[in-house]
């Protein structure tokens, strides 16, 4: 996830800005950049890969790195900022800070814009010369073109005509000491000195120099001073914000304040599914899935089966693909553990869109399995976090989900957003193959945008909520995950988080399948956790509770809010908000992400680092 950092005061701007760019390496990034304004000039330098290559580019001696204009003295105000690619390749052109056609703008910004096409023909045609490959790069051309004499004011206009989810902070050299900066969804915090003032993604990147803090609410502005900040709402009123002093360590602070990354990233994915769907469902009522660097949706001509390769909680979101492409495309799909796949003797080819799915893009089975689906002639696609990563190398086109960098070795936020691709994915075939009316995938769009907001509302108070149910469970040695239908992924993903961090034995099956066997290893002592979402089989998933307390063990319900038909069934009940059947799972994930959360701190054990995993699998 991209970070930035903007400063003003009286102190060199360029060794704050650095400073606090190391402070948010922990986010990911492939570029990296700054701007400083002084003596009338403007210096931006950025460079591909890490800071010590941005360092050597401001030193002037790295080569793919450009600097401009050097000033004559050390510069007191300044942005910063650090890259995670999203549109467009990583290069030193689509690294930030971005600017104007004048070169008298630059911005930093964090998300998307989701009109940014629209607004970029407009520009153009309009006399804008664009450098870079960025959805970013409208902002500073828009400011650049409503600019009169007011910075602030100018950044309040040119919110109204953005779509998406974003923060920025912008300057001008009409303005050498002002620094505006303006937040939709994605965070911004400022930081306030005796005659400085700090602006970023988040408090590590300035808590060396102040642990006083201000938070930017939502689709509010911040203009700052040095040593002076006000806070705007849209309407440009001021408003009053109490400073908070911040007794964090650096540790806790990368973490957002959470106890561990895991926490942070359960608590992140209404972003993650965010910036996965929006600008692709911006356009109408429909999905758009082209992106003219990494994916033609020529791809998906004729397809006539959809094969979905992964491993591990990949492979859970490809088993949900197949319920969602089924159901909506009418196509038939195959899915299986990548590492199997590459060895049987798969039956594939042109006519197949073979799907690796893969946080990493790096896993070893899963690039098996894409190599041999495209010597046998399929169309190989990688859904993947991870831009260059080896998977986005060997295939024909690449869809990103854009969760930013995942630190918990358990994938939360990344799997997610995986889901939120997958159903775009089939929404996109339903089209395609017109097995959906246009009406229907319209609601089904509706429904998938208002997901972010969903994960938000579920979240409020979950952890608590969880964390009372763990307390009567975290003790027990064995737990069986069931579910039907497209709650079935749900329930092994469920089980597998558990196993990983809590070291407790777990096993996940579709509920139809307990009396062929798992259903002899059920007594009184066994959590039994059921996906009881909204489904056509919710009556046959009740049957199925009823049987597993027959045999004496306690259920826990992952039901929809609204629906009472279950909860008399069981001994407990988390509610998650009511959507679109289909959609219900990408919810029901997240209290079972934090039931296995909850369950592994009991247990004092560090959720961040399970034993004997790794974040990627580089071997088979
Ligand atoms: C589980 C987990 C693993 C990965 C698997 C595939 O929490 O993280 O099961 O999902 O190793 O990794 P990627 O997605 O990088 O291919």
């Amino acid at each position: 996830m991209c970070g930035i950092i903007g400063y003003v005061g009286s102190r060199p701007a360029e060794e704050i800005l650095l400073s606090g760019l190391r402070k948010l390496e922990y986010r990911g990034y492939d570029s990296a950049g700054l701007s400083l304004i002084g003596d009338g000039e403007i210096r931006s330098v950025r460079a591909v890969g890490n800071l010590d290559r941005l360092e050597a580019a401001l030193a002037g001696d790295a080569a793919g790195a450009t600097a401009t204009a050097t000033l004559a003295r050390p510069a007191t105000i300044g942005i910063g900022h650090t890259r995670w690619a999203t549109h467009g390749r990583v290069s030193e052109a689509n690294a930030h800070p971005h600017y104007d056609s004048a070169n008298r703008v630059h911005v930093v910004v964090n998300g998307i814009v989701e009109n940014y096409m629209a607004l970029r023909e407009r520009l153009v045609s309009e006399g804008a010369s664009f450098s870079s490959e960025t959805d970013a790069e409208v902002i500073a051309h828009l400011i650049a073109s409503a600019y009169r004499d007011d910075l602030a004011g100018t950044v309040a206009r040119v919110l109204t005509e953005l779509d998406g989810y974003f923060a920025f902070v912008a300057m001008t050299l009409d303005e050498p000491d002002v620094l505006v900066g303006a937040r939709r969804e994605c965070p911004l915090v400022v930081g306030r000195g005796a005659d400085e003032s700090f602006i970023a993604s988040a408090v590590p990147a300035f808590l060396a120099h102040t642990r006083s803090v201000q938070l930017v609410e939502n689709g509010e502005i911040v203009v700052l001073r040095a040593g002076e900040v006000e806070i705007r709402d849209g309407a440009g009123e001021t408003m009053l914000r109490e400073i908070v002093e911040v007794d964090w360590d650096e540790e806790t602070a990368e973490k957002g304040g959470y106890e561990t990354f895991m926490l942070k990233e359960i608590h992140e994915q209404a972003d993650a599914v965010a910036e996965t769907i929006s600008d692709r469902t911006a356009r109408g009522d429909g999905v758009d899935l082209a992106d003219p660097l990494c994916f033609d949706e020529a791809l998906l001509d004729g397809v006539q089966r959809v094969v979905f390769v992964a491993c591990g909680t990949a492979y859970h979101a490809g088993l949900m693909g197949r319920y969602a492409i089924e159901d909506w495309a009418g196509l038939p799909v195959e899915v299986d553990v990548a590492s199997e796949y590459r060895y049987r003797n798969p039956i594939v080819g042109p006519g197949d869109l073979v799907v690796g799915i893969s946080q990493s893009g790096e896993t070893a089975d899963t690039l098996g399995a894409m190599r041999v689906a495209r010597e046998r002639g399929a169309r190989v696609i990688a859904l993947t976090n991870v831009m260059g990563s080896q998977a986005t190398r060997e295939c024909d086109g690449v869809l990103y989900t854009r969760a930013g960098l995942e630190i918990g070795v358990a994938a939360t936020k990344t799997f997610v957003a995986q889901l939120a691709l997958v159903y775009l994915l089939a929404l996109r075939l339903a089209a395609l193959r017109g097995s959906l009316s246009a009406a229907r995938i319209g609601e089904l769009v509706a429904a998938m945008r208002q997901l972010p907001q969903l994960i938000d509302e579920l979240l409020d108070g979950l952890d608590a909520r969880v964390d009372a149910i763990a307390e009567w469970c975290w003790q027990a040695d064995f737990f069986l995950y069931i579910g039907r239908h497209a709650g079935v992924p749900i329930a092994l993903e469920g089980a597998l988080k558990l196993k990983e961090i809590s070291y407790v034995s777990t096993d996940a099956y579709a509920a139809g399948e307990m009396k062929h066997g798992p259903i002899a290893m059920l007594d009184e002592r066994t959590p039994v956790v059921a996906v009881a979402t909204s489904s056509p089989v919710l009556a046959k998933v009740i049957n199925n509770i009823d049987e597993v307390r027959a045999r004496g063990a306690k259920v826990i319900a992952i039901t929809t809010a609204g629906d009472d038909t279950v909860a008399p069934h069981v001994e407990d009940t988390i509610a998650v908000p009511a959507t679109e059947p289909m959609l219900e799972p990408l919810l029901a994930v997240i209290p079972l992400q934090l039931l296995a959360y909850r369950i592994a701190m009991r247990r004092a054990l560090n959720p961040d680092q399970p034993r004997n995993l790794a974040k990627t699998v580089t071997v088979e």
